[in-house]
């Protein structure tokens, strides 16, 4: 059907920072809005797809019409993310975090005057995306985010390859940029046909770009 070209087709969107506890008041986190996880979120969902997002905390509203499900840490996205499969469409755009604190404290932990600072012992975090990328139930389209600034066609093959995807979109989020935050993008697609240059664009508009690669993808192997 033209007009909703993804009706029938699940698709599952992670978006966001997530927030890695330290004790019950403080958290690891990082400088991700959500807006472009939330804007593929909402596109696909124009598209006609049944969307399940899996948010971390954001302050940006909810988009229309998708099934919001909100989380803080990576392991509770990744539990999240599980519980939506099966999915045809995987769209994994969180900035999780790549380390958390290996046991939080349960209690708040309290600064004491001449006692040196706590240690912090960080331990890795699961990667949904390679998760989702070699999962028995992977869904047909498995598409990643790469913050990267160099080397981009060579470290996003190397991406797909590690990831189990089949879309890398690389975009540049250093300072200068201003995409970190804001209201627009500039992203390279990188596939195993090659690589892609997209023109820097609103992330609503990459988003609405983005959809229509995946009807156009997912058409051509239907039902
Ligand atoms: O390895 P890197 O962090 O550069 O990969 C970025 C891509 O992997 C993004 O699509 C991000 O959402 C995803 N990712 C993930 N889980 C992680 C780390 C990254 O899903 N723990």
């Amino acid at each position: 059907s033209g007009a909703k070209p993804l009706a029938g087709r699940k698709a599952i969107v992670t978006s966001g920072p997530t927030h890695e506890p330290i004790d019950p008041v403080r958290y690891i986190a990082n400088r991700s809005s959500g807006k472009q996880g939330h804007a593929i979120a909402a596109a696909l969902a124009r598209f006609g797809a049944d969307v399940t997002l899996v948010s971390g905390p954001v302050t940006i509203p909810d988009p229309a019409g998708v099934r919001v499900v909100r989380v803080e840490r990576a392991e509770e996205m990744r539990d999240q993310v599980l519980a939506a499969l099966p999915a045809d469409i995987a769209v994994m755009v969180a900035a999780v975090a790549d380390w958390r604190v290996a046991s939080a404290a349960g209690n708040k932990i309290k600064k004491r005057p001449g006692e040196a600072p706590p240690p912090l012992h960080l331990t890795e975090n699961p990667d949904i995306l390679k998760i989702i990328g070699h999962h028995q139930a992977r869904p047909k389209l498995v598409i990643g985010f790469a913050a990267e600034t160099e080397n981009v066609a060579e470290n996003g093959r190397a991406k797909l390859e590690k990831k189990g995807a089949d879309y890398i979109l690389a975009n540049d989020v250093s300072p200068a940029t201003g995409i970190m935050g804001g209201d627009r993008n500039r992203v390279r697609l990188i596939g195993r046909e090659g690589i892609e240059e997209w023109l820097e664009m609103g992330k609503d508009e990459v988003a609405e770009k983005l959809a229509a690669l995946i009807a156009e993808n997912l058409a051509a192997d239907l039902p």
